[in-house]
Parts: C-alpha cells; sequence; structure tokens
C-alpha cells in the first residue's frame, strides 16, 4: 500500500512523515528494537552512564524522547518505579498504543505519553533524558539536542541510542549494517526529508557525525558509553 506513497517520494524528493506509514510499520519498530532494550537497558546501557543508575534508582525525572510504542519507557518505568517518566513523539497513533501499553503493563500511575516534537517538549530540570532510535529520524536533531540541553538540569544525562555503525560505509557493509541502509532508505531517511531542515542523518550515521550533531547543539562532554551489535549507546552531558 504504500509503495507508491514511497516511489513518488523518491522522485520528489519530499520525503515521507512517520506518520505516513502504514500500522504495520509502527508495530514492527516496536519488535525489531524492544529485545535489544528489553536484554540489555536495565541490565548494561543504564549502568554504563555516568551517574544515572544511582538517581534513576532514587527517584529521577525523566523523559523519552521520540518514545514509539513507549517499549523503552514502560521498561526503564518497570525497573525504577521511584522515577517518573514523561514520553513524547509528535505521531498520535504511536502515543496512543504507548498509553495503551502502559497500562497494560501495570505503570500508567508513573508514566505520562504526551504528543510532541523533540524540539519542542514541555518541561524543565529532567534528570536524564533518553533518545532510542529516532534522532537520526528527526529533520533538525541538532535544534533537538539544543532543545534537549535546555529542559536538563545542569548535573543531568543526555542518553543516545542510536543503530550500530561505524564511521566509514566501507565497515557497515555487514548483514547488520545492509538491514539499517535497507531502512534508512524507505523510512528514517524520508521521515527526516518531510520535516523542517531535512539533514537526513540516516540509520547509519557514526560516531563521528552523530557527536558533530550533538555538540553543534551546545553539549560539551560526548562519549561512547557501550554498544551491542544492534544499537551503540552514547552518552551526553552539558
Ligand atoms: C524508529 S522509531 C523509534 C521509536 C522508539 N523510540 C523505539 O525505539 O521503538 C522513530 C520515532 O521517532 C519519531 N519521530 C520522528 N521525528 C520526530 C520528531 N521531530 N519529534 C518527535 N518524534 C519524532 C517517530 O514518530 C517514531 O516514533
Amino acid at each position: 500500500m504504500a509503495v507508491p506513497r514511497i516511489t513518488e517520494a523518491f522522485r520528489t524528493g519530499a520525503g515521507m512523515g512517520w506518520h505516513e506509514h502504514n500500522e504495520g510499520v509502527f508495530h514492527g519498530c516496536e519488535k525489531f528494537f524492544r529485545p535489544d532494550y528489553a536484554a540489555n537497558l536495565v541490565a548494561s546501557w543504564i549502568p554504563a552512564l555516568d551517574d544515572v543508575e544511582a538517581k534513576l534508582k532514587a527517584g529521577a525525572n525523566v523523559a523519552d524522547v521520540g518514545c514509539g510504542h513507549g517499549a523503552s519507557t514502560i521498561l526503564m518505568a518497570k525497573a525504577y518505579p521511584k522515577s517518573t517518566f514523561t514520553a513524547f513523539d509528535y505521531h498520535e497513533g504511536s502515543i496512543k498504543a504507548a498509553r495503551e501499553s502502559a497500562v497494560r503493563a501495570g505503570v500508567a500511575d508513573r508514566v505520562k505519553f504526551q504528543v510532541a516534537k523533540a524540539k519542542e517538549y514541555p518541561g524543565k530540570n529532567y534528570d536524564f533524558v533518553a533518545v532510542f532510535d529516532c534522532l537520526h529520524n528527526m529533520g533538525d536533531p541538532a535544534g533537538a539536542a539544543k532543545h534537549v540541553l535546555s529542559t536538563l538540569k545542569s548535573d543531568g544525562t543526555w542518553m543516545i541510542v542510536e543503530p550500530f555503525a561505524h564511521d566509514d560505509l566501507a565497515d557497515n557493509l555487514n548483514p547488520v549494517g545492509r538491514v539499517y541502509y535497507g531502512g534508512s532508505t524507505l523510512l528514517c531517511t524520508p521521515c527526516s526529508r518531510s520535516q523542517e531542515v531535512g539533514l537526513c542523518l540516516g540509520a547509519q550515521a557514526g560516531e563521528m557525525r552523530l557527536r558533530d550533531v550533538v555538540t553543534s547543539g551546545g553539549f560539551k562532554r560526548f562519549r561512547r558509553a557501550t554498544e551491542t551489535p544492534f544499537n551503540i549507546m552514547f552518552e551526553a552531558r552539558p
């Protein structure tokens, strides 16, 4: 069903927003990424960040931006019951599905889902902001970085989870890279292109390019915290 629309977008270069895709894309995305989050987010990604795990255990104010169906938010809410979570996505249908998932998971009391763009989401003084596999989908990821910085406490942390990629294209020509380049061409890059700025980072941007984007948004510290075969986790701090 989406093929004629995607074909047209390739011809015109106009891009195609995430919200314009079929329902199956949103479910498929959750099914693709959730297993890596379920296996690693609480067990190893958060512990790889400086100071964050202790804050989450004690009770922190957290934002999950570009949350999709909320898989990451719900996993964190279950693991850190003293913390409060607000998750944002510009796609209304995903926010509705995320709210329903939170009710089913029994965490609706400490998780809020709201429709908002990454450059505009409300709230201040977050201890921890996370973006899961979505920074590269945004039209203006540097603008989003600037906004994240303005909403974080001065000792806060931004965790950027991105698809695993090396800096050089030749090093990404492996089975994982092929999956991501396919998804990037059909979903991620057209999504970015459909938005303001339209930077089109793509799902295989790599650490050097991502560092540029994050530091151009005003973050002073940026490091690779950890990785799996499917994802790289970066820690950015003011
Ligand atoms: C690949 S999905 C990842 C969803 C979720 N974080 C996950 O890991 O399952 C990318 C998400 O980014 C969202 N998105 C794209 N551009 C956005 C923007 N400018 N502001 C907020 N969300 C955005 C899309 O609606 C979509 O839910």
